[in-house]
């Protein structure tokens, strides 16, 4: 009898255990056929029972959660000590190309399943370019990246990270494992088109999240590929968190798939059934079938003509598409863009789809029919071979070039005497448009002060952020185009250096734009940091005055905008300067702020101009401007331009228009 309350404690305590139980720890899918997940995006279960977390459209994202909340925390209220936990997955991404896809997928623990604001293609649909890294993300995620990506420091399009809030890796390895045997390392390709599994394990003791890849065959290595300290507490707060997969597709189409998924609190993870799994789909070509092989005799007269008829018409399309190809041009594959799908994307190269004629071509807009991708092509004619295989290389090395206010870069193409460069396309055009077209809305000073900011930070990271110096060359309005939300991005690189390679290297000849040329290149006809800052200094003296760099009166005769603005300067009236359009509708010390960088900036000696950090500075306001000197203020560049370079406007002619060129110094 004594036993009874003991006995009635007992089943107080397990109703209590249970009830704390009752959120899931523990969970195993070997194939999710029939399984409840939360999805969102691109993101299905396939019949086959594979969680496909994008479809082989580009630019889109897609989600896959666990349904319910898991307790990562010892109390059930939340709160407590963080718990450990483990997980393994088999994955498997299925791209286009054999070596090249979009970014690749990530396992996450999250506080939050809404990722509607996150981007695709790099971004893998887990933050945007104003979130990236913050602190409100309470993310952490383990990628399978095969894309380089310079803006997060990326190692190589073949690796593994480990990200916390953001997609810059606190630690990543080449995607591999060491060997138990040896202990030596083994590389795993994520482009291989083979299903492999990982295991991500946290220790809670030590704060390590342990990353460890193996092929299938293999049982789980016992070194960890990485591991890296999380707080994991910290990341994503006190409450309940979700887990899952994320994904997205840049201009690859490309399948990323999970093929099963386990995973446990405070223990290693359940081990995965492989023999149960569903096969990855990977497209094979069919062998013919028995009926077409006794059909064949039958047939085979009317084949033969069809067959001859074929032949000449696939002739007349090849003649149509032809493309140059040499073999260097193997290890660029995947940037080669074919002519037919840019021909059918430009809708034949028509009328209707040219943007505008440049310096060196035409450019039109295109649209790739399966995805809606929308691309700029432009056309640059080109006879000369010699130093193609250089410029390529280069387009290729600028194509890595990543920034929010650069016009990307994807590819080209070659023909007979032709080059097509394909960038992204940038709906509201260039800037000089804006300041000069009447039937455009005339742009704020606000938006004008903006895109100061953003081009200025993309020349920093040409300047200075990227592995090389890259120079642009030709910085001007024109080559300022706009993209949606009316960014400003610097666009239109690398054409001069064909020419540059083209020409005799001995003769010096100057590149870039007249009006936005340093006076020293008339003389050392070499471009630097400083002729950059220069042409930048023009460009907001344009954007801000509302008017060309260089003019000519009713007389014929030349002035330089910097002259007039270097009057009211010493006048006292430069407000007066600013763009009559605006309507004195500006921030009047923003005004003044900007046009005295644009004097620094246009110093005629190269030393006495601000670097590109300093000018980024000056523009956020971090820093206050220097004064003017008395003997600055009293130039008049035109003379001085006219004494280094002779008669500045008659350079034009020997410039060939306008040209831009990246050389690469280090
Ligand atoms: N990526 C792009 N997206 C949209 N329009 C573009 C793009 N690139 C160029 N354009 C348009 O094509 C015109 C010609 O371009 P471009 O050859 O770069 O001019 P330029 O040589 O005079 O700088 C530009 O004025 C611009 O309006
Ligand atoms: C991929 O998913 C998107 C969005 O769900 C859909 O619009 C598109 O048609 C799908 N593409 C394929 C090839 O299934
Ligand atoms: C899937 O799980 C969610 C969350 O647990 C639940 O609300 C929903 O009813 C489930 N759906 C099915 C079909 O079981
Ligand atoms: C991080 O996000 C919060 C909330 O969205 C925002 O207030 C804050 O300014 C962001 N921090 C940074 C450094 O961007
Ligand atoms: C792994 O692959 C990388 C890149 O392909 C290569 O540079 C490296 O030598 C390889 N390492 C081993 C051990 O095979
Ligand atoms: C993580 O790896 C280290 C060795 O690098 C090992 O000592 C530790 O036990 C591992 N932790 C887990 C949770 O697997
Ligand atoms: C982890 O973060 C939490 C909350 O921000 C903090 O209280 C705790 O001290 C951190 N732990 C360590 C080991 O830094
Ligand atoms: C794995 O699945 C197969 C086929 O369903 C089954 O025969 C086998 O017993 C399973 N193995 C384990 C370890 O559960």
């Amino acid at each position: 009898m004594q036993f009874l309350p003991l006995t009635f404690v007992l089943i107080l305590e397990s109703f209590h255990l249970a009830l704390a139980a009752s959120a899931v720890d523990q969970f195993t899918f070997d194939g999710f056929a029939g399984e409840n997940l939360t999805l969102d995006g691109t993101a299905v279960i396939t019949p086959d029972g594979l969680l496909m977390l994008t479809n082989g459209t580009t630019l889109l994202k897609g989600h896959a959660f666990y349904p319910s909340p898991l307790r990562f925390h010892e109390a059930a209220s939340g709160g407590g000590a963080v718990r450990s936990f483990s997980t393994a997955f088999v994955f498997g991404i299925v791209s286009e190309y054999a070596d090249l896809s979009s970014p690749g997928l990530a396992f996450v623990v999250t506080k939050s399943v809404d990722f509607s604001t996150a981007l695709q293609s790099q971004y893998m649909g887990l933050a945007n370019a104003r979130n990236n890294g913050n602190a409100s993300n309470h993310f952490l995620a383990v990628e399978l990246d095969t894309i380089v990506n310079a803006e997060f420091g990326d190692m190589s399009d073949n690796h593994v990270g480990i990200d916390v809030n953001g997609l810059a890796s606190a630690a990543a390895a080449d995607a591999g494992y060491h060997d138990d045997r040896t202990g030596e390392f083994r590389n795993m390709s994520l482009l291989s088109r083979t299903a492999a599994q990982v295991w991500v394990d946290f220790d809670a003791r030590t704060s390590l999240v342990n990353v460890t890849m193996a092929p299938l065959e293999l049982p789980k290595p016992k070194t960890p590929l990485l591991s890296a300290a999380v707080n994991l507490s910290a990341v994503i707060g006190e409450e309940a968190a979700y887990v899952g997969f994320s994904s997205s597709t840049g201009v690859v189409a490309s399948r990323h798939y999970v093929l099963a998924w386990s995973f446990k609190m405070d223990g290693p993870a359940p081990s995965l059934n492989i023999s149960k799994l569903p096969a990855l789909p990977v497209t094979i070509t069919r062998a013919p079938s028995n009926i077409l092989k006794i059909l064949l005799p039958i047939a085979s007269a009317v084949l033969v003509s069809a067959l001859a008829i074929a032949v000449l018409v696939i002739h007349r399309r090849r003649r149509k598409y032809a493309e140059l190809k040499e073999d260097w041009e193997v290890a660029f594959g995947p940037h080669r863009f074919s002519y037919k799908d840019l021909f059918h994307a430009t809708n034949g190269f028509s009328d209707e789809r040219l943007l505008g004629i440049g310096g060196f071509g035409r450019v039109y807009k295109g649209v790739f029919p399966m995805s809606g991708v929308e691309i700029a092509v432009k056309k640059v004619s080109h006879e000369s071979r010699q130093g193609m295989k250089e410029f390529i290389a280069e387009v290729i090395s600028i194509g890595q070039l990543r920034h929010r206010n650069l016009v990307q870069l994807l590819g080209y193409c070659r023909r007979k005497g032709e080059l097509l460069l394909v960038y992204d396309y940038m709906p509201n055009g260039s800037l000089d448009k804006f300041l000069y077209a009447e039937n455009r809305p005339i742009m704020s000073w606000s938006q004008r002060f903006g895109i100061f900011k953003g081009i200025a930070s993309s020349i920093l990271y040409l300047h200075e952020d990227w592995e090389q110096v890259v120079l642009h060359r030709d910085i001007k309005a024109s080559n300022v185009l706009l993209d949606v939300e009316m960014n400003g991005r610097l666009g239109d690189f690398g054409l001069a250096r064909l020419y540059d390679h083209g020409t005799d290297p001995h003769t010096t000849h100057v590149v870039g734009t007249i009006g936005y040329l340093a006076p020293e290149l008339g003389h050392t006809g070499r471009p630097s940091k400083a002729s950059d800052v220069f042409a930048f200094g023009m460009f907001m003296l344009e954007v801000t005055c509302g008017r060309r760099p260089i003019s000519q009166d009713a007389h014929g005769g030349r002035f330089l905008l910097v002259d007039t603005v270097l009057d009211h300067w010493r006048q006292g009236t430069v407000t007066d300067i600013v763009d009559p359009r605006l309507q004195g509708d500006f921030v009047v010390e923003e005004a003044m702020l900007v046009l005295k960088l644009c004097l620094l900036c246009s110093h005629p000696l190269p030393g006495a101009r601000p670097g590109i950090r300093q000018v980024v500075q000056f523009l956020d306001g971090g820093m206050p401007l220097p004064e003017l000197s008395q003997a600055h203020i009293s130039i008049n560049m035109l003379a001085l331009m006219q004494n280094q370079m002779g008669n500045p406007c008659s350079i034009t002619s020997s410039v060939a228009g306008n040209i831009s060129d990246i050389p690469r110094a280090r």
